[in-house]
């Protein structure tokens, strides 16, 4: 039997696995859920000796650990590719939203409900049931592996990098593997080319040093609230531009060619705007949607809070005000290099009569990678096998921010093999895989591995 054939026969067994890693709530953000995180890593660890690597190691970390995995059969010659991918999973909250539990994987029609179903546990287990299907009918997968799960993406990867600065020489590889985006439809199949960076900041205001009747200082006491909605205000005008100064110093252009290229993808505004929900859309208009959201950096205020918000009213003048905004930032924008931008510029445009302090939350670059190296003519030809259509090459608004280290540290593009779809619910509730999907990626990750052994 074929690797390809093997993961045809397996489909009802695959599914089963991954209903049980997708019962384990593996919330890295949520103390609570520590012991999930444990419990994560030994399934997979577990699945990965199972899928025939000989040495798989679970590496604490200052956070959560990391499942280090590495099966390098395929001989000096053979390439090797670094495969990675995450674990962990956002909250499942609001509950409420849910049709089925998070944590109870539900099949419904095409779809397989759960947290973690398409972000990102579902997307990596298509890489270890393809080297499963090497092991089962080969015996040994044709090219060189080595994986790294880690625990920690949802919350910004800390540990992350540190490790793979410190292990260079035992992550060496010739390109990356990540599934972990989406495609654009069944039948358009994409290969993301580049990944917006992030800035994450919290900005806490401060007035009196307890909150105040505001009948009684009212008018004469400024609001930290009232203050902080001014400032961040002047963050953006009613276009989308941000108006930091030097926010857009390092943003690399859109060429000609790419904007061209860009406007070949296909999109339907009508349905884009539908799924959304909003009443219509809003930004640069001199960008195209796609552009907007994917070549474009933003700026977002992600929560913003303080004072009374119980029912009811209080007449409180209070002591306090936070926001939290992120800034999606595209190559070549410093993420540590706007977080300072953001922070002076809210400290000189801070009245006198309240404190302002800015604290970086994360930050993580940006990348574009190579769109013709011999890896990624696999992957296209590979999807092509595994959907029946040429994929396209788009970008991404998301971010990925290892990809960046990727290239930095270890010298490595990255492919960016999606297997999710635009509307799996990622962050939110009732969050899928469409099930095709996770089959046609299986059988797309056999053929690349096969493919880029004879490249
Ligand atoms: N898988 C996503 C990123 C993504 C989303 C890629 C959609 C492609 C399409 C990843 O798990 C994620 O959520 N990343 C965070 C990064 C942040 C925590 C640094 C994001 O984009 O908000
Ligand atoms: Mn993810
Ligand atoms: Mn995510």
């Amino acid at each position: 039997m074929k690797p390809a054939e093997y993961a045809a026969t397996q489909q009802t067994e695959f599914l089963a696995e991954l209903q049980d890693f997708l019962s384990i709530p593996s919330v890295s953000t949520q103390a609570e859920h520590q012991p999930d995180i444990t419990r994560a890593a030994d399934w997979l660890r577990e699945q990965l000796l199972a899928a025939g690597f000989p040495r798989v190691d679970i590496i604490p970390t200052a956070g959560h650990p990391i499942v280090y995995a590495e099966w390098l059969a395929a001989g000096p010659d053979a390439p090797t590719v670094l495969i990675y991918g995450h674990y962990d999973v956002q909250p499942p909250e609001p509950l409420e939203l849910w049709n089925t539990p998070a944590f109870e994987p539900t099949v419904v029609g095409d779809n397989l409900i759960a947290r973690g179903a398409s972000d990102d546990k579902g997307q990596l287990f298509v890489h270890v049931k393809a080297v499963e299907a090497f092991k089962a009918t080969q015996g040994t997968p044709p090219v060189n592996l080595k994986c790294i799960f880690e625990g920690e993406e949802e919350i910004g990867s800390p540990n992350l990098a540190p490790f793979i600065h410190a292990n260079q020489a035992q992550l060496a590889a010739d390109v990356a593997l990540i599934s972990d985006s989406h495609i654009l439809a069944t039948d358009i199949p994409a290969i993301v080319y580049a990944l917006r960076g992030m800035a994450y900041v919290e900005v806490e205001v401060t007035g009196p040093a307890r909150d105040l009747h505001s009948g009684i200082y009212g008018g004469a006491i400024n609001n930290p609230i009232n203050a902080l909605a001014r400032l961040l205000a002047q963050l953006q005008d009613e276009t989308g531009h941000v108006t930091i100064p030097g926010f857009y110093d390092k943003v690399r252009p859109l060429t000609a060619e790419e904007r061209v290229e860009l406007s070949h993808i296909p999109f339907d505004r009508e349905a884009w705007l539908q799924e959304s929900g909003a009443p219509t859309d809003w930004g640069e208009a001199e960008y195209t949607i796609i552009e907007r959201t994917s070549a474009r950096p933003t700026l977002d205020v992600n929560g913003i809070w303080g004072g009374y918000i119980q029912p009811g009213a209080k007449t409180v003048l209070p002591s306090k005000a936070y926001a939290k905004i992120s800034m999606r930032l595209v190559p070549d924008q410093v993420p540590t290099e706007i977080a300072a931008l953001i922070k002076a510029h809210l400290e000189s445009l801070a009245p006198p009569s309240i404190t302002i302090e800015v604290r970086g939350l994360h930050f993580g670059d940006g990348a574009i990678v190579k769109q013709d190296s011999p890896a990624m003519l696999a992957a296209v030809a590979a999807y092509e096998h595994g959907f029946g259509v040429r994929p396209v090459f788009m970008r991404e608004g998301g971010s990925i921010p290892i990809v960046a280290v990727f290239q930095k540290v270890l010298g490595i593009e990255t492919i960016l093999m999606g297997f999710g779809l635009p509307n799996d619910n990622l962050h939110a509730p009732n969050e899928q895989i469409h099930l095709p999907n996770l089959y046609k990626g299986v059988q797309t990750s056999i053929k690349f591995m096969e493919l880029l052994s004879i490249a």
